[in-house]
Parts: structure tokens; sequence; C-alpha cells
């Protein structure tokens, strides 16, 4: 069976990227990682990309703080495109997605929230379900949209809110889920 082609976005640590890497390696997924973009010079999702030799890419987001200016948007499209992306997965990607790459990839872009969306889009939604007295949260992968966090749900995975927790431990147990889900739910792709 042909393998997925993966294009990853991201603007931190890139601890899903590597997830991702860690099923492919295992032989989990049936998917190859060519290129990985950043809007951040040094993030360290970049650096996982360089030591494992696949190509990693800065793209200068701009004059905006929400979004890529169009040129620069453009420019991650012909980055995809070069290498024949079949899905582009946002992993800790710190942007709005706009036309040019919604465009390019209709329904072919998807990305990783840690909340049960739709409760608690944006930000450090972890503390929000905390502050909101939630007994339960999870992550939620979901196809992107141009709005945040609204586009149509894949799946999601729970988990507890314990009595006890800090917004760290709390987004520690989010992220232990991310990194079961994400390669999960990519591999739903394969059979698209
Ligand atoms: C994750 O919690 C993800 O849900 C959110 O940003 C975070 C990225 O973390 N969109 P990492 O860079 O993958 O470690």
């Amino acid at each position: 069976m042909k393998k997925l082609i993966l294009g990853v976005l991201g603007s931190g640590k890139g601890s899903n990227y590597r997830a991702i890497q860690e099923a492919i390696d295992r032989g989990e997924l049936n998917a190859e990682v060519r290129v990985v973009i950043s809007d951040f010079e040094n993030a360290g999702i970049l650096d996982i990309a360089r030591d494992r030799g696949i190509r990693a890419e800065y793209v200068a987001p701009g004059k905006f703080r929400t979004k890529l200016e169009p040129e620069a948007e453009a420019k991650v499209v012909e980055l995809l495109k070069a290498e024949q992306v079949d899905l582009v997965v946002l992993a800790g990607y710190m942007r709005l997605v706009k036309e040019p790459l919604l465009e390019a990839f209709p329904r072919q872009i998807i990305n990783i929230h840690p909340a049960l969306l739709p409760k608690f889009p944006g930000l450090e939604s972890w503390k929000q379900a905390l502050t909101a007295g939630e007994t339960k949260s999870g992550c939620t992968v979901h196809y992107v949209d141009a709005g945040m966090d609204t586009g149509e749900i894949i799946a999601q995975r729970e988990v507890p809110i314990l009595l006890d927790d800090t917004a760290e431990s709390l987004h520690a147990r989010i992220q232990v889920a991310e990194h079961q889900l994400y390669p999960e739910v990519i591999r739903l792709f394969l059979r698209q």
C-alpha cells in the first residue's frame, strides 16, 4: 500500500511530531514525513526533524501575530506541494490557517487541540478546563478551517481531571493522550 506523505507544521517543542515519527519507526503508521515547517526559527520541532535528517524549513511569518502573511503562506504551500504532501499535520502550530493553504489542501489539513472541543478552544485550554471545574478533559483531532479550533471533529480522547491536578499535571496527562491519538487518526487517512 502507498505510504502517506506528511508535511508537519509546528511552532513549539514538537512532542506530537516526535510521537508521529516514533509510530512510523515502530511500523505502526505507513507514512513518511517529508518536510517540517515552522514559523519560529529556533523551534524544537525543527531540531527534531534535522536530527532525523528530515527536511526542516523556517518560513518567516511576516507582520501578523495570529496568521502568516499571504506571501509566507504561499511559500508554505510551495514547500508542501514540492514534497507531494498528502496530509498536512498541524502539531502545536500557533497560527490560523488562511486561504492559500486551505484551498491548496481541501480536507487534507488536521490539527490536534488539548481539550474536548467544542469546549475550550484557543490558548491554554487545559487551564480553562481546570478553572471551569470540569471533571474530565482530553484532546481532539479535527479538520482545519479558517477559524480557531472550529473545524469538523474527527476523533477525541478523554482523560480525567483529578482533584489535586495542577495546570502542569493536567497538561502532561493530556499530552500522553495526544501522542497516542494523533498517529491513530493519521492512520485513518491511509484508507481514503
Ligand atoms: C499540544 O498540546 C497541542 O494540542 C497544541 O499545542 C501543543 C503542542 O505541543 N495544539 P508539542 O509541540 O507537540 O509538544
